[in-house]
């Protein structure tokens, strides 16, 4: 049987308003579960191997519950445009270049090894509509020591006929039968990109899928006002973008789903979402980048929405979920200053459970240190930030989510084991 501890300052949520931290503590891991962390090492473990890192921070790994990896490449660039200009004029003729396995391989290498880096342990990604480099993705990932979900895209309708399927249905079949069993960490999400490229048929079919096969399913939902119209012309029967998803099966009804930014989420959407249990992946910096607006984190999250944080790259061209927390606390202070002063910025608490137990709750029990938690783990060195004055361990980490750039990883765990 397998049982150490880490010792270190350990920080984790307990909810979205609690925070704990033990300075010097342990945290006990048996069979890659946690059994809790300790002040003192309790007697009966008095024997077990214990990992010293000293002064550094133990936080929970990082869940990012919403990006685009073919999208890595071109983050960054491109940021002068608006949701549906941008995807027909950088992003569409970027995913097509995924036919092609050899440019998908160097792409996916550098984009695995940077998420790695950026201390995510917890993923939900798009790939694209090609099933090779896909599987090439999943491949990667899963010898990286990640855990989480990749999606084959669906789409067909409104996009360039290099990436509109002919049998989208049978596509997925294929390619889900191609995966299954292949992988320990890696699991397949079902992906219908969006609603308007997605016919009411493609988007039944995945539905159904999503039932038979036990999948869950990952899209987008009110990221933009030109998107929302569209939809509304597209699926004049649906009362909300949301119902338009949730008429077809495809909005929790039929198993785990997460749907990327809900910006413009209204009364009855909201309710809908509650409903069905739907993650939100909340994408603060891609919001801002594509010129979004901003989604209203601090109602989900008092309200008891699921929530987490995505990345969204590359509408987002941060990969760290560290500056995500950063980014959500900045974009919910401007939108209480200037949008809705009903709901108060986030806090630094808030944040920082959102990008790990929030989003974490997508993949089980995972992103935090309780017992009974899968132990993902960051071992953090911040000694580059330096200071002449004595610190807190809490005022540790909330620097360190606004300098995440100067922090170092010591080690990774994901399910007790360094990645
Ligand atoms: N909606 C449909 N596709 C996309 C995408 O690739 N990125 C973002 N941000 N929104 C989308
Ligand atoms: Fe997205």
């Amino acid at each position: 049987m397998s049982i150490f501890a880490l010792k270190g300052n350990i920080i984790y949520s307990e909810s979205r308003e609690k925070l704990c931290i033990v300075s010097n503590g342990y945290l006990v891991c048996e069979e890659g579960i946690s059994k809790g962390v300790f002040e003192e090492l309790p007697e009966k473990w008095k024997d077990i191997e214990v990992k010293d890192y000293g002064e550094q921070l133990i936080i929970p790994g990082l869940s990012d519950i919403h990006l685009h990896a073919p999208q890595y490449a071109f983050r960054g660039l491109g940021m002068d445009m608006e949701l549906l200009e941008w995807l027909d004029t950088y992003t569409f003729p970027e995913e097509s270049k995924y036919q092609d396995l050899e440019y998908a391989k160097k792409a996916y290498e550098i984009f695995v090894e940077d998420l790695k880096r950026n201390g995510t342990t917890r993923v939900c990604v798009f790939a694209t509509i090609h099933e090779e480099a896909t599987i090439l993705l999943m491949d990667l990932l899963e010898q990286s020591g990640i855990k989480g979900y990749v999606g084959k895209v669906s789409m067909n309708r409104n996009s360039p006929a290099y990436l509109c399927e002919d049998t989208p249905k049978e596509n997925v079949r294929n390619w889900l039968d191609v995966v299954k069993g292949r992988y320990r960490r890696i699991q397949p999400i079902l992906t219908p990109r969006f609603t308007p490229s997605c016919t009411d048929d493609l988007m039944e079919d995945l539905a159904k899928l999503q039932k038979e096969y036990h999948l869950p399913l990952q899209s987008h939902l009110s990221e933009n006002p030109s998107e929302v119209a569209w939809v509304q012309e597209l699926e004049p029967e649906s009362s909300c973008y949301g119902d338009a998803y949730d008429r077809l099966g495809a909005f929790g009804s039929n198993g785990k789903t997460v749907m990327a930014h809900c910006v413009y989420s209204g009364e009855e959407e909201c309710e809908l979402m509650k409903k069905r249990n739907v993650f939100i992946a909340h994408c603060p910096q891609s919001n801002t980048n594509l010129a979004s607006g901003v989604a209203p984190a601090k109602k989900y999250i008092q309200q008891g929405f699921s929530i987490g944080l995505g990345s969204d790259i590359a509408g987002g061209a941060s990969i760290s979920i560290l500056r995500a927390m950063a980014d959500a606390i900045q974009a919910s202070k401007l939108r209480w200053r200037l949008l809705d002063s009903s709901w108060e910025p986030l806090t630094f608490e808030e944040a920082f459970y959102m990008g790990t137990k929030g989003g974490g709750a997508f993949f089980g029990n995972v992103g935090s240190f309780e017992e009974g938690y899968e132990m993902d783990a960051l071992v953090i060195d911040d000694e580059e930030l330096r200071h002449p004055q004595d610190i807190t361990v809490k005022d540790r980490l909330e620097r360190m989510i606004y300098l995440s750039e100067q922090v170092r990883f010591t080690d990774i765990y994901v399910s007790g084991k360094i990645i």
